[in-house]
């Protein structure tokens, strides 16, 4: 393949033959060069238990590959047909609350299930021997959305297969019982067939073996994916699987799974009312290129317009599609795919946007959807181009995003998405493109480090941290940060045991706030004041009013070569804002001044993309150079809802 991948899941097994024909006629007129298919298709390769059928789908590829659109090939586990669940009625997963669901959707087998595993190396086996030396297949697709909407099973199978991962973690029951303190109410375990799956139960359930059973179920679901791996491996062709947006994933560890792709590759969908979800779209795409360690990644889907799963299926506005589409290439895909090519005429997606609406093409969406292809093949030299590399990260651990909501913290309020796109929004407005870390990573190479909410962080981790700022780095903490170990066990003395060294200070009590109460900084603070006592760090601001008037609410601590500073609330955005620009200021990160917040801005391999979400025209002064999407030069201003890709070279921010 060239350039720029474009093009979206099909599924022909849902159209006649002449309706196949048209689609590859229309794709050839968009410029689509790669669908994904055969995801949900099992049931047509393998119509009875043993019995395979791939004439059909031989057909399509051999089509698809004489027009020059290539296959990015999916294995169809994610839907078992109604023969298998037949043959296996206990691999239908169980929740949490006992519930053992049924057919007719899909993500209905569990993972950790013997006869799901031994049919999935049939299917897969005879996939990579029939497809292995096809020139139209350039790439894998293995399942669909590993974790969504199927995270944790609780199935026997499951329990079977949990109390094994148990035994090779902690080789005696006494680390065990030590590990989950399960002193506490009196759980301590005596032999391993004891220990059930953290159901459901009137109260609450220790929280570190439900941390556990988090990893445990990110694990069955790897391993399912490593076993289709290796049997795709021998065909030489790259192999991946689509992550269910990597912000809003939250049952798996993809830090743990992006080792085992050969390239990323993300799906994201907008929630659609909110107003700023274009930023939401960006944190979702930083995320999936520092996944993939800076280097290029793939959006496997994204919608042309409306989805069908949320409560209103909102149509996107006149250039959301286009603007969203490069703001993913911007900050690094390669790709610009969708769910789905062809909407469906029946089925559960029916409502559902695609390329090629229920309107067919006369209709201002395959309009935008041609144009759109134009615009991808004006990009093509992009392909393989690396974001410049950003100067501040943030921190993100799926551990800590589970731990921390869990049942029974401090305060409801607290939400680990919510702080983290506090941040991110902020960083995003000053035009910061930022990557994303594990806090275990090495993190040298960054000006600034921000952990909001990094609730559990286990020693190695927090060493991590106190060497970067000793080294020189400046690292911005928020409250509830650095509270417990790996097991949910809080840190010796008070809190934030992990990080009270780093940060100079100790916190006597924490104070969460009523719902409708504020504290005051500059202007109103929600969620969070905290008791703050110094132990070298200096108080830059105090809260003026609340249980914790007059006492430090943003701190600043000289440690070794660098700084650590420490954020004791939920500030105002604006407030928010003026302190990021302070500690932006202080570690010197070089950011562009004087453009509308409104306008995005990135760079990736000598280009810089401006992407207007206003409006009304922004300008954009010291800027010149091509537009690649236009042809034209750059005339220092982008349209309202518009978008330009300038070559600027190594030419430092305006
Ligand atoms: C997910 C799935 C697709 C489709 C879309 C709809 O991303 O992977 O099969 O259901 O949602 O938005």
């Amino acid at each position: 393949m060239q350039g720029l991948a474009f093009g979206g899941d099909y599924n022909p097994e849902q159209w006649p033959l002449e309706v196949q024909e048209e689609d590859v006629r229309l794709m050839r007129e968009a410029g689509v060069n790669l669908v994904s298919l055969g995801i949900f298709a099992w049931a047509r390769m393998e119509p009875r238990d043993g019995v395979y059928a791939f004439e059909w789908l031989d057909e399509v590829v051999d089509r698809l590959h004489a027009s020059g659109i290539s296959v990015n090939l999916g294995t169809p586990t994610a839907a078992p047909p109604a023969w298998f669940f037949r043959k296996y009625p206990d691999a239908f997963p169980v929740t949490r609350d006992g519930t053992r669901i049924g057919f007719g959707g899909r993500e209905t087998a569990c993972s950790s299930h013997p006869g799901f595993l031994a049919a999935t190396s049939r299917l897969v086996g005879r996939l990579a021997e029939r497809y292995g030396d096809h020139p139209g297949v350039v790439m894998w697709h293995v399942h669909n959305e590993y974790g969504a909407p199927l995270g944790e099973c609780y199935c026997p199978a499951s329990v079977h297969a949990w109390r094994d991962w148990l035994r090779t973690r902690y080789a005696s029951l006494d680390a065990l019982n030590e590990a989950w303190g399960t002193t506490f109410w009196g759980q301590t375990y005596g032999e391993w067939a004891e220990i059930d799956a953290p159901r459901w139960s009137h109260t609450v359930v220790n929280p570190a073996q439900r941390l556990d059973y988090a990893r445990f179920a990110n694990h069955e679901h790897l391993a399912h994916y490593r076993l289709q791996r290796s049997l795709l491996a021998g065909t030489g062709k790259p192999v991946t699987t689509n992550f269910a947006g990597t912000v809003n994933c939250k049952s798996m560890d993809l830090w743990s799974w992006a080792p085992e792709l050969d390239v990323i590759a993300n799906d994201h969908y907008l929630v659609a009312e909110r107003e700023d979800n274009h930023i939401q779209l960006a944190m979702s795409a930083d995320l999936s290129r520092s996944l993939a360690g800076g280097g290029p990644w793939m959006i496997m889907e994204h919608s042309t317009g409306a989805v069908s799963w949320q409560d209103r299926g909102i149509a996107k506005r006149p250039g959301e599609m286009r603007r969203n589409s490069l703001a993913h290439v911007a900050r690094g895909s390669d790709s610009v795919l969708f769910f789905q090519w062809r909407a469906s005429r029946f089925g559960a997606e029916k409502f559902h946007s695609a390329m090629v609406p229920q309107a067919g093409t006369d209709s201002q969406l395959w309009r935008d959807v041609v144009a759109l292809g134009a615009d991808l093949r004006g990009l093509a030299g992009l392909r393989g181009a690396r974001v410049d590399a950003p100067e501040v990260a943030i921190v993100w651990d799926w551990e800590s995003y589970w731990a921390l909501e869990l049942e029974w913290r401090p305060s409801g309020d607290l939400s680990y998405l919510e702080r983290v796109e506090a941040f991110y929004e902020a960083l995003w407005r000053e035009h910061v493109t930022v990557d994303f870390v594990h806090p275990s990573a090495d993190i040298s190479r960054y000006r600034v480090v921000v952990a909001p909410s990094s609730y559990l962080l286990a020693d190695a981790s927090a060493k991590n941290l106190q060497r970067y700022v000793e080294t020189g780095g400046t690292l911005l903490v928020s409250y509830f940060s650095g509270i417990v170990d790996e097991h949910d066990t809080v840190h010796h003395g008070a809190y934030p045991g992990a990080l009270r060294d780093v940060l100079g200070l100790s916190v006597e009590e924490f104070h969460p706030l009523r719902a409708d109460q504020t504290v005051t900084l500059d202007r109103p603070a929600r969620i969070w004041s905290e008791r703050v006592r110094l132990h070298g760090a200096a108080a830059v601001r105090t809260f003026g009013d609340g249980p914790d008037a007059g006492h430090p609410a943003v701190t600043r601590h000289a440690l070794g070569a660098g700084t650590a500073w420490y954020l004791a609330t939920a500030p105002h955005p604006a407030d928010l804002r003026a302190l990021l620009r302070q500690v932006l200021d202080g570690a010197a990160v070089q950011r562009p001044h004087g453009l509308p917040e409104t306008l995005e801005l990135v760079r990736r391999g000598g280009h810089a993309f401006l992407i207007n979400h206003a409006d009304t025209p922004a300008q954009v002064p010291g800027i010149t150079g091509q537009d690649l999407l236009t042809g034209a030069p750059f005339t220092g201003e982008v349209p309202a809802g518009g978008v330009a890709v300038i070559s600027v070279g190594s030419s430092p921010c305006p």
